[in-house]
């Protein structure tokens, strides 16, 4: 939720810190902050606002020193202000600390806390860490921090330093941390993209465990103190690739990748081997809705019956699990908390669960008993594009291969590089439509997932309300919203439910309904009950979600471009959700 970054070594921390936190910003971006060690001191930088904003007041890279630490935050205890930016120092200011995450008895600790004459100068929760490290500490500030973790319920990642130990000690349960290691020098980040330039070699920390940073030397142990060895990796991703290249924004390119995400998707062996009772597909947002069109097609082609759930429902629940099922958790990120909690709760019941994952040893990706890699490659851009293709390659390839087949469908690839040249069609439509203030989104079987995925963008990157329905339910309530100033995006391609989805769309326009068809290159009738219809190519039945995604991100992306929201970091959002 919040983006952490470290560094100790003989270069300038505080200009690599700025560089790391401009990378890190999509993880949120309400406040920044930095800490530096010099000179027995630690000087602190922080405010509200993106980095950019923040930094022209703060000036961080003129900060002298090589060991600190790093901040971009995404609020849940506090409002966004300047005292409840990270970092935090203690009474003493000898001590600073980053956390991401949520330390969930801090009012309790707090309370404690206060009655040893602590007086709190922010209102969130990461505060206590540093008033209680700085408690506990009797000359080593590991074992301080050792001691201070015993007190801490929640998620969390944080970093501590102090005024004179060359030295950065980071703790990890639940939220995500890696190390780089470099030569003489090393890094820390929540994600790769905080040091990706500066070394390949990564270590990403286990729950439960500590880790001592100096410049030549990572120590990890565990929190009862034992030590635990270096899993030193080497990663295959560089920079260029979480960059522009020329694109307005993060998203755009994204969307442009996606030929090149379905056929790295379409390379990766899947291999189911058991065939599961059940299945149970658990994710959110985006990734859930990947995972509705994985039911229909799991059902058609391999005839096992799938249930949805939404990761944050499911976990609560007392799903009656048998040991026959199969949990699939969908995830970009495989940090969601929700949908870690959901794999925890499956394997609680000795479920094998399956993970579709994006970003390589992430924790879920981790915790699952097989993972497949969708292969998207690193998604910046907080509305999800390119992951959701990936999500939706991956999933067709279990679906065949739970029915002993194999997914190989020729031309997928420039099809999918086809329907991106209807951009300036989309611009012209998102020309037309952006001011309205509501928009309804309709689609029938396989493609009502759409429908929910097309009003998620439309709503996260513009703010404009969208409401999504499966075409059949319009007439049981929400055709009641259907004015002229409501327009539907009405998913109609010609697959199997085409003539039911006309009559739902004919409906609307008795009503005075303004419609904007998705429909097959060459369908003449649908012009006579559209106000403007984008064509996509005419493919299989099956593989008409890959062709109706790419208008709906593009019209989300344009309208949003028109309002001049800032597209790759939508308010109140984050990339990457690790709270619950
Ligand atoms: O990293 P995950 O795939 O687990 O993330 C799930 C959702 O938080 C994510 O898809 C979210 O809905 C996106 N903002 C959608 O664009």
């Amino acid at each position: 939720m919040c983006g952490i970054a470290g560094y100790i070594g003989l270069r300038q921390a505080s200009p690599l810190l700025l560089e790391a936190l401009r990378r890190l910003e999509y993880r949120g971006y309400d406040s920044v902050g930095m800490a530096i060690q010099h000179d027995n001191c630690v000087e602190i930088r922080k405010g509200p606002g993106k980095v950019a904003a923040v930094d022209s007041e703060c000036h961080f890279a003129e900060m002298p020193g090589t060991l600190g630490i790093s901040h971009t935050r995404w609020s849940t205890h506090g409002g966004p202000s300047q005292r409840n930016a990270h970092p935090f120092f203690d009474a003493s200011k000898r001590f600073a600390v980053v956390h991401n995450g949520i330390i969930e008895n801090y009012l309790e600790l707090k309370e404690l806390l206060r009655r040893d004459g602590v007086v709190f100068s922010s209102d969130t929760d990461s505060e206590v860490i540093v008033h209680l490290t700085s408690q506990n500490f009797k000359g080593d500030l590991l074992e301080a921090v050792r001691s201070v973790v015993k007190h801490l319920q929640g998620a969390y990642a944080f970093c501590v330093i102090n005024n004179v130990d060359r030295e950065i000690i980071v703790a990890r349960n639940g939220s995500p941390l890696v190390i780089g290691i470099g030569q003489g020098e090393n890094f820390i980040g929540s994600d790769v993209s905080a040091f990706v330039e500066h070394t390949k070699k990564v270590m990403y920390l286990d729950d439960f465990s500590l880790a001592r940073i100096t410049k030549d030397n990572v120590q990890v142990s565990d929190f009862a103190g034992n030590p635990l060895p270096l899993q030193v990796k080497t990663i295959d991703w560089d920079l260029e690739q979480a960059q522009k290249q020329g694109y307005k924004h993060f998203m755009l390119k994204e969307i442009f990748e996606q030929p090149q995400v379905a056929q790295d998707s379409l390379k990766q062996a899947v291999s189911i081997t058991v065939r599961p009772a059940r299945i149970i597909i658990v994710a959110c947002g985006t990734a859930s809705y990947a995972g509705y069109v994985g039911k229909y097609l799991i059902e058609k082609l391999a005839d096992v019956p799938v249930i949805n759930e939404i990761a944050s429902e499911f976990r609560y629940q007392e799903p009656p699990l048998s040991k026959d099922d199969l949990v699939v958790a969908i995830s970009q990120s495989g940090e969601t908390a929700d949908t870690l909690a959901a794999v925890r709760l499956a394997k609680k019941h000795g479920v094998k669960t399956l993970g579709l994952i994006n970003v390589v040893d992430s924790t879920i990706a981790r915790e699952v008993d097989q993972v497949i890699y969708t292969r998207a490659g690193p998604e910046i851009g907080v509305a999800s594009t390119k992951a959701f293709m990936s999500q939706l390659v991956t999933l067709y390839k279990v679906a065949y291969s739970l029915a002993d087949r194999t997914f190989d469908p020729q031309q997928l690839v420039s099809l999918i590089t086809k329907v991106l040249e209807m951009q300036p069609q989309v611009k012209e439509i998102a020309q037309k439509y952006y001011h309205h203030p509501h928009f309804l989104y309709i689609g029938r079987n396989r493609n009502f997932p759409l429908a929910l995925e097309g009003a998620l963008k439309l709503k996260e990157i513009s703010y404009i309300h969208a409401e999504a329905y499966a075409a059949g339910e319009l007439k049981h309530g929400p055709i009641a919203l259907v004015s002229d100033e409501m327009p539907t995006v009405a998913l109609c391609p010609q697959d199997q439910v085409y003539a039911k989805t006309i009559s739902n769309i004919e409906e609307i326009k008795a009503r005075q309904g303004r419609i904007i068809s998705i429909a097959t290159e060459g369908d003449e009738r649908i012009k006579s009950v559209s106000d403007d219809v984008l064509y996509v190519p005419k493919v299989d039945d099956i593989l008409y979600p890959f062709m109706l995604v790419v208008p709906l991100q593009l019209l989300a992306y344009h309208i949003a471009d028109l309002k001049g929201c800032d597209i790759d970091k939508p308010r109140n959002l984050a990339k990457s959700v690790t709270v619950e």
